[in-house]
């Protein structure tokens, strides 16, 4: 693994505070997040079997979906406790996004669902991209993850406390300068959405998308979420996909989905 820095707050929050290997699973927006990266992800891999390099892959929660759709997954993390549980799913070393084992041109996908929220320095992020690029096969796909620069505006209206003068200044300075540095969660970077495409770009990748991974109504289930009662109903949840889905061809709906996948390509290889 490389010498490179961990944020602390990023190596306690992952192995202290929560236990990331069942958010996809258990909460409403967790739910709706890992169905959407799932048919987002699904329309852009090549056929299985391919070499899919899962760079802070966590636990392996998309890993396992992965390995059982037939690809060969490697998945590389910061936090051991990661490490130790992806172990049981594929093939995991520790790794850090911004200086990969990996040779170059070594596989036909690379992932990152995660890294970027962790990256508050944009020549961090820059590098981690490059990686990205460096190791991905030409005309090979790199899928990247963000959170959404909004999010926390809608999230704290799910909690209804967004109106408490604390909470209203702590989310005014990430609206404001983009990084969240407090309890509560890592030190984190929100994107805009063309933001996320520029940096793509920037790190030589082509043909680059970006999509709303929950879409527009996330916030409502997840408010739902946190009223007392039954919770969400799984007809309230497919509205929520299906809203997402409806929202891509309008870029305007992007600020307001919690995460957002930007997806692009090793340029090709150009004959001699
Ligand atoms: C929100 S979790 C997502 C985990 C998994 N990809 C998923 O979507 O379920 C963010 C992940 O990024 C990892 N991470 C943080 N900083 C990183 C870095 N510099 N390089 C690689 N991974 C990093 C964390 O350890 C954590 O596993």
């Amino acid at each position: 693994m490389s010498e490179l820095e961990l944020a602390p707050s990023v190596l306690r929050f992952y192995s202290e505070t929560v236990d990331e290997s069942s958010r996809l699973y258990h909460s409403a927006d967790g739910r709706l997040e890992l169905a959407r990266t799932k048919e987002l992800l699904r329309r852009f891999l090549p056929p299985a079997p391919a070499r899919v390099l899962d760079v802070g892959g966590g636990p392996g929660v998309h890993a396992e979906w992965l390995v059982k759709d037939g690809y060969a997954v490697s998945l590389v993390d910061p936090v051991p406790r990661h490490v130790e549980q992806a172990s049981a799913i594929c093939s995991a070393s520790l790794g850090d996004a911004r200086a990969l084992d990996a040779q170059d041109d070594s596989y036909d996908v690379v992932q990152l669902l995660g890294p970027l929220y962790h990256l508050p320095d944009a020549a961090d992020r820059h590098k981690a991209l490059s990686e990205a690029r460096r190791v991905v096969k030409p005309g090979g796909l790199v899928a990247a993850a963000a959170i959404n620069r909004y999010a926390s505006l809608f999230e704290h209206v799910t909690y209804a406390h967004l109106h408490t003068e604390r909470i209203q200044q702590a989310i005014s300075k990430i609206l404001a300068t983009a990084v969240h540095d407090g309890p509560h969660f890592t030190l984190a970077y929100f994107h805009r959405a063309e933001e996320l495409a520029d940096e793509l770009r920037e790190s030589g990748l082509v043909d680059v998308e970006v999509f709303g991974i929950e879409g527009p109504a996330w916030s409502l289930v997840k408010a739902v979420e946190q009223q007392p009662g039954e919770g969400p109903t799984d007809d309230l949840i497919a509205s929520a996909v299906t809203a997402a889905r409806m929202a891509e061809p309008y870029p305007e709906l992007l600020a307001a989905s919690s995460h957002l996948l930007a997806v692009g390509r090793a340029p090709a290889r150009v004959a001699a």
